[in-house]
């Protein structure tokens, strides 16, 4: 079948309005919108204004009124614990109701942020859907950042409530939530005067009395009364949630994401981008902190009226590198999303793509990779044993869905591999230079994107509007900066090349060195630090940072690059995967002072590099790669 692509992008084109009208068309509304898109609200206009709308009455709700009551709506498979539960569209209603009564009960209401800190447990999208049934905004915190992470987001949401759990399961090690819930608490400024939490029968823990709520007694109690919670309608541009993602500091940025226009797009993108209709099953096999967990492991595939698996687990070792094929096999998956690293760990423990053949994939049609650059080597050798196409796409917690893809639902278009395909309807993409002109095909540059962004994008960062046009608008006048660089190619597929600011990406999650390097630089005996992305067979890049100390600190700096390893682990968390800081003299500046952390990257990478121009000490350069060869990195 020809792709519809170029008719579907040109209809968008022609008509934005009209084309998103018609997508919110499978959206419920208590009340229609005024106008579809009003330009002068908000920063750069705002989707869907005046209209009235529930997320969770799309998500859950209507499917139980229409059909789809007995349908399993989610699937919790923890290849952690061994165990495997579904809910029916109705159980989950159920469970939602219930714990909205809870929550609501602990004062939640309309405006409110609650803060969800859980691991991989249906719950957690409970406690999504129950706010977005309350009206309330949530904010999930990924569970393998620390207690000072967390800290940060309580003060820059103010929640009213936390939501949490006793623990969290990773390989070998039950993770303990509970203190670094009580230590982000007591570090916050902001006071938590509640918490709901769920006791795990891997780890329990105590509660501190008069103010935290345990989840089985609470929600024991309204299923008891049998309380009702209705859906409380908000605007369609009210928030649904907000989500933390790296800036270039320490301060994360709140990415906000409305109601309405959340919707119409990620339904919209279902059926036509990943290709699964109601009724199928659709796995994300992410986790519910990032952005991929919020639209494709919750609200995507619930809206859509899919079945979503919520899988609790890694792609090896847990037990095997044939997990996910079991997933795929024994739930009738039809199309799996994750992140390149996932294929890059199956494949070095299963190079010959035996555990593939031992499960019955006959029902499952694609494989859709995103989050880092999916390199060639990978896609190739998942087409190989799967014999089914593998999309690579790319997008950003800012858009929330995919800037560009290759819509299968509307018809495959050729794969080019190295290419997360091309521009979806919504988003103008365009390459510029830095002084902001628009380069030829084939010549990389600045990945912009022409405003208006479309429905779902975010319009805003929480309380820190400046921060979003000092960030995202204010570069390039009239367009988004993805702070991406890359190309077209004559016949429009991207490529998506490297980060413009300082973010790296390790097994698919989005990192600040900056922020490491504010950790770094608390360490007493340090003076001056950087840290910069290298190259990982496995997680695409991790993080390596660079030390000088203090003049007169005589300890072993091996010490101190231990503790300064501690530090990172103790203040981002686990998650950062910093385990290598280098001790040198000095570190090679401009004469402006600004540190070559470009250079440093390409020496470590064996890239080929120069020296730059503008060098202060070009025998500097000569050092670090004296003191990188001596951690098997450059030479
Ligand atoms: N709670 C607590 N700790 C967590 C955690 C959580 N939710 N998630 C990860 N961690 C910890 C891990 O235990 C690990 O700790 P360690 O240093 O003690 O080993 C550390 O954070 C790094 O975790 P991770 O990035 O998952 O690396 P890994 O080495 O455990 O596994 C992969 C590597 C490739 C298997 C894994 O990254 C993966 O499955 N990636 C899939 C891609 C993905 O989910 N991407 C998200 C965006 S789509
Ligand atoms: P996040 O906000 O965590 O989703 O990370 C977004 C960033 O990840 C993007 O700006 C890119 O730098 C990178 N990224 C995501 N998907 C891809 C992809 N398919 N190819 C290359 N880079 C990607």
């Amino acid at each position: 079948m020809p792709s519809r692509y170029a008719e579907v992008y040109g209809a968008w084109k022609r008509d934005p309005e009209g084309f998103w009208a018609k997508a919110a068309e499978a959206i419920d509304w208590s009340k229609p919108w005024d106008k579809v898109f009003e330009k002068d609200a908000g920063v750069y206009g705002r989707w869907f204004v005046g209209a009235e709308t529930n997320t969770c009455f799309n998500a859950v709700d209507r499917h139980v009124e229409r059909g789809r009551a007995e349908q399993v709506a989610l699937i919790h498979d923890s290849a952690m614990s061994g165990t495997k539960k579904s809910f029916t569209y109705a159980e989950l209603k159920a469970e939602v109701v219930a714990l909205a009564a809870v929550l609501r009960g602990m004062g939640v209401g309309k405006g409110d942020r609650v803060i969800i800190y859980m691991p991989m447990v249906p719950e957690a999208a409970f406690a999504m859907l129950a706010c977005a049934r309350l009206g309330a905004i949530h904010s999930v915190v990924f569970g393998g950042f620390a207690a000072r992470e967390l800290a940060t987001r309580i003060d820059d949401a103010q929640p009213k409530v936390i939501v949490s759990a006793s623990c969290g399961l990773e390989p070998g090690r039950t993770v303990a939530y509970k203190p670094l819930l009580d230590g982000a608490v007591h570090m916050a400024k902001h006071k938590i005067e509640a918490c709901l939490i769920l006791q795990r029968p891997q780890l329990a823990c105590d509660l501190v009395p008069g103010r935290d709520v345990d989840w089985a007694d609470a929600i024991a109690r309204e299923k008891a009364a049998g309380t009702e919670v209705e859906c409380v309608p908000v605007a369609a541009t009210d928030p649904l949630y907000v989500l933390y993602t790296s800036g270039t500091t320490g301060q994360p940025k709140g990415v906000v994401r409305d109601n309405g226009g959340h919707m119409v797009a990620l339904a919209w993108t279902m059926e036509n981008e990943f290709g699964v209709g109601p009724g199928e099953v659709f796995w994300a096999a992410s986790d519910v902190g990032w952005v991929v967990g919020h639209s494709y492991i919750v609200y995507a595939p619930l809206l859509a009226g899919n079945t979503t698996i919520l899988f609790e687990g890694k792609p090896v070792g847990t037990p095997d590198a044939g997990t996910f094929w079991r997933v795929i096999a024994e739930h009738k998956v039809a199309a799996l999303f994750t992140a390149p690293t996932a294929f890059r760990a199956i494949k070095g423990q299963d190079p010959k793509g035996e555990f593939v053949r031992k499960y019955d994939l006959s029902g499952f049609r694609t494989l859709f990779l995103a989050g880092e650059r999916a390199d060639p080597p990978t896609i190739e050798w998942a087409e190989r044993q799967l014999g089914k196409p593998v999309i690579d796409h790319w997008w950003q917690t800012e858009t929330g869905y995919p800037i560009s893809n290759n819509p299968v639902g509307l018809g495959l278009m050729p794969v080019k591999h190295g290419s997360p395909g091309v521009a979806m309807p919504g988003y103008d993409v365009q390459i510029v230079s830095d002084e902001g002109h628009p380069v030829p095909a084939g010549t990389l540059g600045n990945v912009v994107v022409k405003l208006p962004l479309p429905p779902g994008a975010l319009p805003t960062l929480w309380n820190a509007e400046q921060r979003f046009r000092d960030a995202y608008l204010n570069e390039f006048p009239g367009y988004y900066k993805t702070a991406d660089a890359g190309y077209l190619d004559a016949d429009g597929y991207l490529f998506i090349m490297a980060r413009t600011d300082d973010i790296i990406n390790v097994a698919g999650h989005r990192l600040s060195t900056g922020a490491m390097e504010e950790v770094l630089a608390e360490h007493l005996d340090v003076a001056e630090c950087a840290v910069i992305g290298v190259a990982d067979e496995m997680k695409g890049q991790l993080p390596l940072g660079f030390l000088v100390l203090n003049a007169g600190v005589n300890r072993d700096p091996a010490e101190i690059e231990k503790e300064t390893v501690a530090l990172v682990r103790d203040r981002i968390g686990p998650v950062a995967a910093f385990r290598t800081a280098v001790t040198v003299k000095r570190l090679p500046k401009t004469r402006s002072g600004k540190i070559l952390r470009g250079t440093m990257q390409k020496i470590a990478d064996r890239e080929p590099w120069t020296t730059p121009a503008t060098i202060d000490d070009p025998a500097i350069l000569d050092e670090i790669a004296a003191a990188l060869k001596t951690r098997g990195y450059g030479g």
